[in-house]
């Protein structure tokens, strides 16, 4: 009988916690463990609530822990006795020094190398799984070969393509697995070695191998891309606004061109999320450093496009409701950075939150899954916010609601008993423009979806002030 294969994955974050669960369950005789230095964290993923909240995740956890899945604390023993060791530590942009704000913070990175390092007796394959700089890798190898040479690392690259909120659908039936590897013979056996694991489930013609750069740099165009469709649809949601075209008639007629395609082209008060901002700032500082201003620029237009969106939004409801906030109770309908996730990092109700507090709102925020996540954004800002997870508790009373999450049941809720418990005149802003809008006019609201014309009551001349 062969031996036991055993994988080790570092970092049981939102991408190592379900992409191991789905490398467990479909491979029952691997042995996969998961470790993190966040004790707190490993708790949860051994408990019956799972730190984080994810569709279809608790039952693919509860059919693998304990079988050939397992979370631990125990990091160097989790080195020492495995084969192939995934690192899917966080990697956030650099806050101090240079590149300060714009290059990835490599230091959890470089530490768990030398961890590695220094706990392995038997060669190991190591997986970059975090999104990394172009080159990482390469330092990588620089480390581990510093070390004593008794052991052998072959460094892989297989960024993670999975979107919170459909996560595991998307570890079950990637569009693409991407291993990047040198050619060297150990880097080819390696590269087979995981390529195997994905066959398990995956079709052979959707696991692409490439060199280690194309890998690594392919996980930050993807993003890049995906955000630039996003501010590309905004930037013409404020066009619509002045114009009377209507964002959504505008995306309908231009993703029907089979060489654009209809996905990802809704407007809304702007993305969020770990990745979007963080991954670009990573390829401007790439392509600053190494003198391609012009491409740099182009890029960061990307994220200078989505702050315009968020401050545009909370600029349009200060306008709209006289030009005043101060007092104002505002009901945020959603706080996570999109439906079906509690993840509320770099969420766009975090910007507009604190803006409304600047005008001295009273905000009232609500959302099914994100209320712990909020409570810690919004720690420490000064101003008035509770929280309620019931909807129709957090919009009694206010003056207007502001939408941030796409939760389908926000569009299902019932607006004629939500209208009947506000201030009046109510106000609705539509940040995702997923609610019926004609039929919360008829109701009585004044209503502002984006990229649209605004329905409203006033039928006089708006007042300038301000
Ligand atoms: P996360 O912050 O949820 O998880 C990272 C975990 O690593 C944390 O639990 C932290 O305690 C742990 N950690 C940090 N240093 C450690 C060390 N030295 N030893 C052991 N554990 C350590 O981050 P998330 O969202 O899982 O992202 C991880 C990487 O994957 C990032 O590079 C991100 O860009 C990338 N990624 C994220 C996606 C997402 O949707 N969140 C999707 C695709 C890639």
């Amino acid at each position: 009988k062969t031996r036991q294969m055993k994988i080790l994955c570092i970092g049981a974050g939102y991408v190592g916690g379900p992409t191991m669960a789905v490398i467990a369950s479909q491979c029952p005789d691997i042995k996969v463990t998961v470790v993190d230095i966040n004790p707190e964290r490993i708790a949860r993923w051994n408990s019956e609530r799972l730190p984080i909240y994810e569709p279809g995740l608790d039952e693919v956890v509860r059919s693998a822990r304990g079988r050939n899945l397992f979370f631990s604390t125990d990091i160097e023993a989790g080195i020492r006795e495995s084969d192939m060791i995934f690192v899917s530590v966080n990697t956030p942009t650099k806050m101090f020094g240079t590149g300060a704000g714009m290059a990835a913070d490599l230091q959890y990175w470089e530490k768990t190398a030398r961890q590695i390092r220094e706990c392995s007796n038997t060669p190991k394959i190591i997986v970059e799984k975090s999104t990394l700089p172009v080159k990482t890798a390469q330092a990588m190898k620089r480390i581990f070969d510093a070390g004593n040479h008794k052991t052998r690392f072959t460094v892989l690259s297989n960024p993670e393509f999975l979107a919170e909120g459909t996560a595991v659908n998307d570890l079950k039936h990637p569009d693409r697995v991407l291993i990047g590897s040198d050619t060297s013979p150990a880097g080819i056996r390696a590269r087979e070695s995981l390529v195997d694991i994905y066959a398990r489930w995956v079709d052979r013609d959707r696991i692409l191998t490439t060199n280690i750069w194309s890998s690594e740099l392919s996980k930050l165009v993807a993003n890049a891309f995906l955000a630039q469709r996003i501010s590309s649809v905004n930037a013409i949601s404020a066009l619509c606004e002045k114009t009377d075209a209507d964002i959504a008639e505008v995306t309908r007629a231009v993703g029907m061109d089979s060489r654009l395609g209809s996905k990802f082209l809704n407007a809304s008060v702007g993305f969020g999320g770990s990745c979007f901002k963080k991954d670009i700032l990573n390829l401007v500082y790439l392509c600053r450093y190494y003198g391609l201003n012009e491409v740099a620029d182009y890029w960061e237009g990307v994220i200078r496009i989505n702050e315009y969106q968020k401050e545009r939004f909370v600029v349009n409801m200060l306008g709209n409701m006289f030009h005043t906030l101060s007092g104002k109770r505002i009901c945020l309908l959603g706080f996570a950075f999109k439906a079906h996730t509690g993840d509320t990092r770099e969420s766009p109700g975090i910007y507009i939150a604190k803006r409304l507090m600047e005008e001295r709102a009273k905000l009232v925020v609500t959302d099914p899954e994100a209320l712990e996540n909020a409570r810690f954004e919004l720690q420490g800002v000064e101003g008035d916010v509770c929280y309620t997870e019931d909807p129709y508790a957090a919009t009694d009373g206010c003056d207007a609601v502001a939408l941030m999450t796409e939760w389908p049941q926000y569009a299902a809720l019932d607006f004629d008993r939500i209208f009947r418990s506000m201030a009046q005149p109510a106000f609705i802003f539509d940040g995702r423009n997923i609610l019926d809008h004609a039929k919360l006019y008829t109701i009585g609201f004044n209503v502002f979806p984006i990229g649209k014309p605004a329905l409203t009551h006033f039928h006089d001349e708006p007042s300038i002030g301000g």
